[in-house]
């Protein structure tokens, strides 16, 4: 018969013998949010992973967002629990396709969102995230074409927010794009006394029934501020955590996919697990490394984005 582990108490010992910070995104599963120093959104976790003075930096989050905190400080170790933790977004932007892309619009300034693999960041003028996006593409000279990758969805909001016309690369989340706007005008009816806030990976049919659009960050503020009581949230479940620990009172309800479930997760999000946690410490693997050159190429239009977001 095998030995139990006590994952939380093991690795609050190898957090601290190793001077490791543990950063993990709002979609994390809550006892994984739980273990961690630092909870976030992307733009807050990057800037957490810049910031940091421990030697080990654990992201529980996917594979785009240990790379940016790899790109950021490469002076750490940075480990993931889970390797094939991707994100469909970053998946279906291929890089190769998207230097074609880059080609066919010589001289536009190119505006890539995080939620993108480093060989994309590298050929980008800047970086966005949904916390950051409007406020950086209002920098944008205004005699430069504008192309936006990966998410059109995002694009598009970005676009309507700024009234700066863009190209979109066709990207969409494969989570954020299964909300029903059926089911969520059916919860509307049920609930009319409740707030709708929805994140911008949304589409336009779903974001036009929403009162309050933003990062996970932002959504959770909003909740936490507003004298409302009852909130629809159109966004991956794992937020609820954290809405719910900070308004306990409050009424919080998923929004519905189109496939028959009851909430939406981010299959990639979870494939992180406190036994990988805990496995990834103890191992010291996996690590996530790359080429230098990649790496500083990637580092400039991160960069930029930081200072354009102070
Ligand atoms: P945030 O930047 O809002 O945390 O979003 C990250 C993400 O992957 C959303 O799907
Ligand atoms: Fe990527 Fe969507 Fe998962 Fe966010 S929710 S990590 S955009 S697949």
């Amino acid at each position: 018969m095998g030995t139990e582990v006590d994952y939380a108490r093991e690795i609050q010992e190898l957090k601290r013998s190793m001077n490791a910070v543990i950063l993990a995104h709002y979609y994390q599963e809550s006892e994984v949010q739980d273990l961690a120093d630092f909870v976030g959104d992307s733009l807050a976790l990057a800037q957490a992973a810049a910031a940091t003075k421990a030697d080990v930096i654990v992201f529980c989050g996917v594979h785009f967002m240990a790379e940016t905190a790899k790109i950021l400080n490469p002076a750490r170790q940075v480990l993931l629990p889970d390797l094939k933790a991707g994100c469909s977004l970053s998946d279906r932007c291929p890089p190769g396709a998207f230097k074609a892309f880059k080609e066919k619009h010589p001289g536009a300034f190119v505006v890539s969102y995080v939620n993108s693999s480093a060989a994309v960041k590298a050929m980008s003028d800047v970086i966005v995230t949904s916390s950051n996006a409007v406020k950086i593409v209002n920098q944008v000279p205004k005699d430069r074409q504008v192309l936006f990758a990966p998410d059109q969805h995002l694009g598009r909001y970005v676009m309507k927010q700024t009234g700066r016309d863009m190209v979109l690369w066709p990207g969409s989340c494969i989570v954020h794009e299964i909300f029903s706007e059926k089911r969520l005008v059916q919860l509307k009816v049920e609930h009319p006394e409740a707030e709708v806030v929805a994140h911008p990976e949304c589409e336009a049919a779903v974001l036009r029934h929403a009162d309050f659009i933003g990062s996970t960050k932002a959504l959770l503020d909003y909740v936490l501020k507003s004298p409302k009581e009852k909130f629809i949230v159109v966004t991956e479940a794992g937020i609820l955590h954290q809405m719910k620990k900070g308004a306990p009172d409050k009424t919080f309800i998923p929004a519905p996919p189109d496939n028959g479930c009851a909430c939406n997760e981010c299959p990639y999000m979870r494939l992180n697990t406190l036994e990988k946690l805990w496995r990834c410490m103890k191992d010291r693997t996996p690590e996530l490394v790359m080429p230098e050159e990649l790496r500083e190429a990637a580092r400039a239009p991160l960069q930029r984005m930081l200072e354009w977001s102070a």
